[in-house]
Order: C-alpha cells, then structure tokens, then sequence
C-alpha cells in the first residue's frame, strides 16, 4: 500500500476524520434559521464517512448530496444510510471539492467540516458561492488561531502546513469580502478534538498496524498521527477550528469600481 491508502485505511471505520462532534454540528445548525416547510437543497462537502452528514439527515427536511474525493469513505456513508433508512435522502458523490458538478444557486445550505482547507478557505468561499442561492448559507469549519500570538514554534508548524491559518476576525473578513454575511461563529472545544478524533483514533493504532503486518510505512503513518497529536497537546491552546456560519448576501447592483477593480470582476 502507498502511504495515502495506508492514511485511508487508519481513519477508515472512524465516526470522524477530523476533530469535531454531533455537539458542534447541532450547535452549527442551531445558528441558521431555515426555512422547515420545504425540502432544503443541501451539500456536505469533503464529508469523510459522514459523521456529520447523518447528523444534518436526522435533523433536516432535506435532500443531501455528499461529496468526498475517496469511495472508501463513501462506501461507509452509503452503509450507515441504508442502515438508518436515508438512502434517498442522502446521495453521495465522489467528486473533487475544487470540480463540482453544481448548478448555480442550487443549493440551500452547503455545509464542510474540517475539509476546505484542501482547496484553501478564501478559494473555496469563492468557488462555493456560485452553487448557493442567495439567502443560502454555507456552514464551514476552519483552523483558527485562537490567541492574538502564539509560541514560534507552533506559529511556524501551522504557516508551513497551512499559510493560511489566521485570527478569526480576519476570516470573518475574508466571509464578508466575498459575498457573505456572518451569523455566527464558535471555536471547537478541546473534547472536540480530544474525545471524538484523536483518542477513537489512538486506540485503532494497534489493529491498523497488525492489519498492515508492522510495515515500515504503516509504522511511519502511525508516529507522524501520534507526532501531530503531541503537537496538539502541546499548543492546545493556541489553536483550534473555528466554525463560520454565514448566509450568501445579496449582490449589490451598485458595486463601485474600486470594489469591482479589488475582487478582480472586469466588466
Ligand atoms: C479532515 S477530513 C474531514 C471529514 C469529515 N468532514 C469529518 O469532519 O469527519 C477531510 C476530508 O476531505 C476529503 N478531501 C480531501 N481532499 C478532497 C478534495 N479535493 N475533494 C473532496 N474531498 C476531499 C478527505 O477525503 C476527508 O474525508
């Protein structure tokens, strides 16, 4: 196995594939206000094996399409689905987060946990935009700092990892430059990562390793999970996701030049 299927296989059979919780997505879907007559158009995009996306099935009159670049996750999805008997109401889609086959305006609410970051946030707000009906919302989770600075050390990791890690205020920034109004925002909490992601995955380390015979590469995949993990213990408190709840605004007939000349739109 290569080192990314050898990945696949450690968050395979996990609830999440990235910190987060049921908790946090009701507390993401209590801050937008749907309509609850109508069968809502909504995308769940990188949605790993749908921790999420059943939570959203099990409290929304919609018609979900989730979207992962990976069957393995999908397949998992689609078994929990059928399990529960929302095998209509969720449809998965394997798909690149960046080519999606959207219609414009088509969607109520597109919801990404841990997830945009593959394309980079501000790109994906863009991009995503387009595929939202105005007044729709987009539900994203995001690596935030969450302390005005931090330790060299971890300030270094996460601009390496992610140049575009940042403060809060200055995602909010970016949410409202490109066309979205805020309705909410909250930071993960410690358990989020704790609890639901990085102890459920330690404890698959040992069956991950004997299922791929204590390989080199499989031993390599385990130390740099545990590294990131330490990593994590260490600066816990200097970052965290922030989830950003914002609706897609009207667009404003008279955008000024200077607006028109800052986001690139030629006329
Ligand atoms: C950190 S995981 C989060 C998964 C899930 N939303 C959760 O919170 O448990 C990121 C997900 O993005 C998916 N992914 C990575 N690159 C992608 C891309 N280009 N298009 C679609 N999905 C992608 C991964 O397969 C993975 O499931």
């Amino acid at each position: 196995m290569t080192e990314l299927e050898l990945i696949i296989d450690l968050h395979k059979n996990s609830e999440r594939q990235g910190p987060g919780s049921e908790h946090d997505t009701l507390r993401a879907l209590g801050l937008l206000n749907l309509p609850t007559d109508q069968n809502l158009k909504v995308a769940d995009i990188g949605c790993g094996s749908g921790g999420q996306t059943i939570t959203l099935a099990k409290n929304l009159n919609a018609h979900i399409t989730a979207v992962d670049l990976f069957p393995e996750f999908l397949n998992e999805l689609n078994e929990k689905s059928q399990q529960l008997g929302f095998n209509g109401k969720v449809v998965t889609l394997e798909k690149s987060m960046d080519d999606l086959p959207f219609k414009q305006n088509a969607f109520d609410l597109i919801w990404s946990e841990g997830a945009i970051y593959n394309i980079g946030f501000e790109n994906g707000l863009k991009k995503w935009k387009n595929y939202l009906k105005v007044g729709g919302y987009l539900a994203v989770s995001e690596i935030t700092w969450i302390t005005p600075s931090r330790p060299k050390e971890i300030e270094e990791f996460w601009k390496a990892e992610y140049p575009e890690v940042d403060i809060a205020s200055n995602k909010i920034k970016q949410l409202e430059n490109n066309g979205y109004s805020l309705t909410g925002y909250f930071y993960l909490s410690q358990d989020s990562w704790m609890e639901t992601f990085y102890k459920p995955m330690q404890a698959r380390f040992e069956t991950f390793l004997e299922r791929n015979g204590h390989s080199e590469l499989a031993r390599k995949v385990v130390e740099d999970h545990q590294a990131e993990i330490d990593l994590y213990l260490q600066f816990k408190d200097y970052f965290s996701y922030g989830f950003y709840i914002a609706q897609k605004k009207v667009e404003h007939w008279a955008k000024s030049y200077k607006e028109r000349a800052a986001n690139n739109e030629h006329q």
